[in-house]
């Protein structure tokens, strides 16, 4: 390996949203904490670099937009996903929550529903309701241990009248890399029922061995021009301090709604050091990419085989993609306010209380597993052991 992924960073007293809120959130400076999406891992170096020389510039005045960076974004989505993208296609956004929202109030109407496949990453249900429309849950299925897409729930919602769907895919928190024939599935209802899609991708990079990513517009020129895809590099390569992300979409008409909005927010002007963030860790990071997913595979098959021999009672959902581990606490035989007080005063560790993820979630915690082995090894032997004391 050419990176050290085993190295403690110091992330405290950084501003760290992950860390420095473990007092307020959790009550203990002591918790170990593997909530929020983001890794304990330096992102490549050569995004450190470039970002150190933009420093040194020392004038941070008003910038543009270069084709370099619009063409390291299209060489990275034809290398890596097979997907053939133009940068006229390309539209900046602070976040991707931020584009979720501009689409739910562009392409839907007040009162409107939006149809999600729950649990999901709960900013989903936010911009839904926040923007006055109405969530029309799709619950996902868990066959054979993994969530499977429920298509005949899904096809009387759209008879309902939604005509709008956020999709999640990888999933996030069920760490699904959904399939060719699953995507072309769904997207043929979305067609017959007139169905805009707003793809969230922010997971896309992040797939383990056998299995592959599949856009979702790249299923078809058909499904293509129903959907925009927000995209990002920053769950990727560890930025999303940052605040930059992307949509895709090759429909005009759909691109000329969004940039005009943004543009009315003014949130279409470029940034100086997100753009050579991005621009460089597309360009030079996909070696550090591969060894980070490998190092975090290494991590899943410890937490797994840990949680198998000394607390059979959990059970996990193997993720396909995603640094994310949903894992089933149910047998613990706790409430929500029990699995709280068992991860953070009991066990000294922060995971994600899974029914903020939706009601389906009740029951269900959320491991974040992007951080050095000893930490994996030190929170998951911790969670255990209280867990088993409180089995007693
Ligand atoms: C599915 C999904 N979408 C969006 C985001 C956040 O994106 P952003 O920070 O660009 O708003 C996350 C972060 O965890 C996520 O998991």
């Amino acid at each position: 390996m050419a990176y050290n992924f085993d190295l403690l960073n110091e992330r405290r007293n950084t501003r760290s949203y992950k860390w420095d809120q473990r007092v307020k959130l959790f009550g203990g400076s002591d918790v170990l904490p593997l909530w929020v999406a983001d890794m304990d891992f330096l992102s490549p170096p050569a995004v450190l670099e470039v970002l150190k020389q933009r420093a040194e510039l020392g004038i941070y005045g008003y910038a543009v937009r270069s084709d370099s960076y619009l063409d390291a974004i299209v060489n990275w989505f034809g290398l890596r996903h097979d997907w053939s993208i133009k940068s006229s296609w390309i539209t900046d956004s602070p976040g991707i929550v931020t584009s979720l929202s501009l689409a739910v109030e562009l392409f839907s109407e007040p009162g409107g529903q939006v149809v999600i496949q729950s649990p999901v990453y709960y900013p989903f249900y936010d911009v839904i309701e926040g923007n006055g429309r109405v969530v029309a849950k799709n619950s996902l299925l868990i066959r054979n241990g993994r969530f499977e897409m429920d298509y005949d729930h899904l096809e009387s919602l759209f008879q309902g009248g939604a005509k709008l769907l956020l999709l999640c895919s990888p999933h996030n928190p069920g760490g699904r890399v959904w399939e060719r024939d699953e995507l072309a599935k769904l997207g043929a209802l979305c067609l017959q029922y007139q169905v805009t899609v707003i793809s969230d991708e922010i997971h896309c990079d992040l797939t383990f061995p056998g299995h592959t990513h599949i856009p979702f517009a790249s299923v078809s020129p058909e499904l293509a021009d129903i959907t925009v895809t927000c995209l990002a590099a920053t769950k990727t390569f560890n930025l999303p301090g940052l605040h930059t992300s992307f949509m895709v979409t090759s429909n005009t008409k759909l691109k000329r709604a969004i940039d005009q909005r943004l543009k009315t927010l003014s949130l279409h002007m470029a940034q100086h050091f997100a753009q050579d963030a991005v621009e460089t860790a597309y360009n030079e990071g996909a070696v550090w990419l591969d060894e980070m997913m490998a190092y975090v595979k290494g991590n899943l098959d410890y937490a797994l085989a840990y949680f198998s021999e000394h607390l059979p009672e959990v059970k996990p959902l193997v993720p396909e993609g995603t640094y994310l581990l949903w894992i089933d606490c149910r047998g613990l035989g706790l409430d929500i306010a029990g699995l709280k007080d068992l991860m953070f005063r009991q066990a000294k560790v922060a995971f994600s209380e899974g029914s903020v993820f939706g009601t389906e979630g009740e029951g269900w915690l959320r491991i974040n597993l992007a951080c050095p082995r000893s930490i994996v090894e030190q929170a998951i032997r911790q969670f255990c052991d209280a867990a088993r004391k409180s089995l007693q």
